[in-house]
């Protein structure tokens, strides 16, 4: 019951910000070489694998980079809103609404799962399920890319963009989600920090981690 307000008060103050979210963010890898560069590593060992979902896609930023890299690569998202913003951007790409504690995928249908600042909208103490429900649809050496704002904190909003909302932002040390990972059933390939882009981005310093799910036949 706590769990489904809180989805729904996700999902509602989401829709709520849609619009400026996606007007700030949709351009946002323009600004930003460093997740360019990774993103473009990541395409690089997914294409032609299978399908890559864009975790909790906001207006879809992600999938539509990793569309234009070749990869097939489509949106999941919690707000209707969010999905609306990404399929009027991004008219090539494929959106679906659904909620990322539930995947609703065949066993083994992805080459990988990109998680941009979405894992921080699911309490700690439920991260490593959610990411091992991932696992089971991820392909035996497939990928996750997971980015994150780096703290131990759990940061609250009542208001953003002069709209009422209610959030939890969780911010995770390295060594926490490297855990949380590793519980899930991935391996740990690379792990990367960078300071925030001033005025482009929330200045947190930031971590990405890409892990792999093992391979059957390790050779
Ligand atoms: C901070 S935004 C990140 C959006 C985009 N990935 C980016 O990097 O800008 C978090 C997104 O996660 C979505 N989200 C939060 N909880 C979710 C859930 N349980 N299932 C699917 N999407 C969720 C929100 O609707 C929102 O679009």
């Amino acid at each position: 019951m706590q769990q489904e307000k809180v989805t729904s008060s996700t999902q509602e103050s989401y829709d709520r910000v849609a619009a400026e979210y996606a007007e700030r963010f949709l351009h946002e890898f323009d600004h930003k070489p460093f997740d360019r560069e990774l993103l473009d590593r990541f395409a690089e060992r997914v294409r032609g694998k299978g399908r890559v979902v864009d975790l909790g896609c906001g207006p879809g930023q992600v999938a539509r980079y990793l569309h234009e890299q070749g990869v097939d690569a489509f949106g999941l998202d919690l707000s209707p809103a969010m999905l609306e913003q990404a399929r009027q951007a991004h008219p090539g790409v494929e959106f679906r609404q659904g909620d990322m504690r539930s995947p609703d995928l065949p066993d083994n249908s992805l080459a990988g799962v990109a998680a941009f600042y979405s894992l921080i909208h699911i309490p700690r103490r439920e991260v490593s399920t959610v990411v091992r429900r991932w696992r089971r649809a991820v392909q035996p050496g497939g990928l996750m890319l997971v980015a994150f704002h780096k703290g131990s904190e759990v940061v609250h909003r009542e208001e953003w963009w002069d709209k009422p909302v209610s959030l939890d932002f969780a911010f995770f040390e390295p060594q926490e989600m490297e855990i949380y990972l590793r519980a899930g059933g991935f391996l740990i390939d690379e792990m990367h920090e960078r300071p925030p882009y001033p005025e482009v981005e929330y200045p947190s310093q930031r971590v990405y981690i890409v892990a792999r799910r093992p391979d059957l036949h390790p050779n």
